[in-house]
């Protein structure tokens, strides 16, 4: 809690503490936290004098500043039109199937985590994710499992 007070007024001496100033203090909460959480939110919205219903409103409006704290793979498969009609369900069916997890939820070892997202630029070659920073596409229920499986392999290795 200490810690995230520091980071905090840290953040809001950087960027100000005016309403513009909210945005780029989430983001350096999530860059250091790599989530929001309710204590700094509060933190926060004091920082700012304003509530924490409007700090809480704007992180979980990006869906990129998340609340809950993500696994160490975050998969976010692209929901828009073209990747929709291109078969973006039954990727996320797969996923969930192989991760035994549910759209946005995290594996109980903090590995992998399925989220939505909105279009990632590439839509001619839909349906695609992303794995952190990494695109994945014209995806397939196949090429996915492949895809984790490699992942896991990779978590393997690594112990
Ligand atoms: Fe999916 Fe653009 S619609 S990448």
């Amino acid at each position: 809690m200490a810690e995230v007070k520091q980071l905090v007024k840290g953040l809001a001496d950087q960027h100000g503490r005016s309403m513009e100033s909210l945005l780029p203090i989430l983001q350096g909460v999530v860059k250091e936290e790599h989530h929001v959480s309710e204590d700094a939110m509060v933190e926060i919205a004091k920082e700012l004098n304003i509530s924490a219903a409007q700090v809480y409103g704007t992180a979980t409006f990006y869906s990129f500043l998340h609340t809950k704290p993500l696994g160490k793979y975050v998969i976010r498969v692209c929901k828009t039109i073209t990747c929709m009609m291109h078969g973006k369900n039954q990727i996320i069916k797969e996923l969930e199937s192989v991760l035994k997890i549910k759209l946005g939820e995290t594996t109980h070892d903090r590995k992998f985590t399925i989220l939505e997202t909105n279009c990632l630029g590439q839509c001619h070659k839909g349906p695609a994710m992303l794995i952190n920073d990494e695109p994945y596409t014209e995806l397939t229920p196949e090429k996915v499992r492949e895809i984790i499986m490699k992942y896991k392999q990779l978590e393997i290795n690594a112990n």
